[in-house]
């Protein structure tokens, strides 16, 4: 009997390894240099905790969830996203705020699989929790970049927009109602759902004919407070302090529910439908959602397996490696060869911490 893997998952092969290993030393590097600390949380989390942060109008949640119930009655869900995990953590360990956190862990959603989507596929995620500074939104980008350049990745696009806060949101939401009733029935059975529940998501609709209804739907920026509008312009501000070019995209809305003010993505020019690499935003209410404080938070998540797919070097060089062929020329030589071996492995072990 010969089995395959489960569609959607992939086998990592060692000629790419080095690869994601590269990319994972220049993460770790970059990350500790802006003060950012590793976590790891379990794959298995209560799926409560996913429906009460990434939330029920997103995607992930209304159709992407591998969810089970275990031996005890209890609904189980496989992480599909980083951040809920993390803030749960950082409430339930009582970790001190301000905290910058970082992490490299496999995430699982039930998508259709096809090039840069996987079921099961890896993601790279900081999170800055307890700090509400415009400035912290630029550092949380530019380390995105960094990380990017750092693996040689140039032609990538940040799009940027705000999709505004509790206070400003309301007025957003009729406006784009009242654009999207007339015509309701012209756009696909997601989006008419949608309209119903929490219209920002709309924006998220891949189908031509909705995104061609929505050309000149109002956006969220033409309805920010005063207090977004200025949190906005300060970002702007701070990334042009930083040198990173951005365009403002206002249809940008990021397909889950914590979202407020900033949202950004990272595209490669050239990796066809699944373009973006990096996503992210802040969410300044989450934290008290699940219980914790009163802190705002910013983050991003990077798909690793995506990230690998956009690396244009042709190959990644340790430049540790040395190949010894040692052939023994009868059976009695083998305990001299083998003697042999290990007196080199050793030689190299010590080399390479000496
Ligand atoms: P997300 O946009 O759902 O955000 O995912 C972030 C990145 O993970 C995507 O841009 C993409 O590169 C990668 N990714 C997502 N789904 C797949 C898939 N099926 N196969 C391969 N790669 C995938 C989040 O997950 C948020 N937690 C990001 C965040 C952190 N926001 C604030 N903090």
């Amino acid at each position: 009997m010969r089995y395959q893997r489960i569609k959607g998952t992939r086998d990592v092969l060692p000629s790419e390894i080095e690869r994601v290993n590269f990319v994972k030393e220049k993460a770790r590097q970059i990350f500790s240099l802006y003060g950012y600390r590793e976590i790891r949380t379990p794959i298995l989390e209560p799926t409560e905790l996913f429906v009460h942060s990434t939330g029920t109008t997103s995607d992930i949640v209304a159709k992407q969830m591998y969810t089970f119930t275990d031996l005890g009655k209890r609904s189980i869900t496989l992480r599909p996203e980083g951040t809920p995990g993390v803030i749960r953590a950082v409430i339930e360990n009582q970790l001190s705020l301000p905290q910058r956190l970082y992490y490299i862990e496999p995430m699982f959603r039930q998508e259709r699989p096809q090039k840069g989507r996987y079921r099961e596929f890896n993601q790279i995620g900081i999170e800055a929790v307890g700090i509400g500074s415009p400035l912290i939104d630029a550092e949380v980008i530019n380390i995105g970049v960094e990380l990017l350049r750092s693996v040689q990745i140039i032609n990538f696009v940040v799009e940027l927009n705000s999709i505004g806060c509790p206070i400003c949101r309301p007025a957003f939401r009729s406006a784009l109602l009242k654009f999207i009733k007339p015509k309701v029935v012209k756009f696909c059975p997601d989006c008419q759902m949608r309209a119903d529940r929490n219209p920002l998501r709309i924006f998220d609709c891949k189908n031509e004919v909705c995104q061609q209804l929505l050309s000149d739907a109002p956006s969220p920026v033409d309805y920010l407070c005063s207090e977004c509008r200025s949190h906005y312009a300060n970002v702007k501000d701070y990334l042009k302090f930083y040198k990173i070019e951005f365009v403002e995209n206002p249809r940008l809305a990021r397909g889950i529910d914590y979202y407020t003010r900033t949202v950004f993505e990272i595209k490669d020019r050239h990796l066809g439908a699944q373009d973006t690499i990096i996503g992210g935003g802040r969410y300044d209410y989450l934290v008290k959602e699940l219980g914790g404080p009163d802190a705002p938070a910013i983050g991003f998540a990077l798909g690793l397996e995506r990230l690998v797919q956009s690396m244009t070097q042709p190959e990644i060089k340790s430049g540790k490696m040395k190949t010894f062929f040692i052939i023994p020329l009868s059976a009695s030589s083998l305990p001299l060869a083998i003697n042999l071996q290990q007196t080199i492995v050793r030689k190299c072990s010590i080399s390479l911490i000496g």
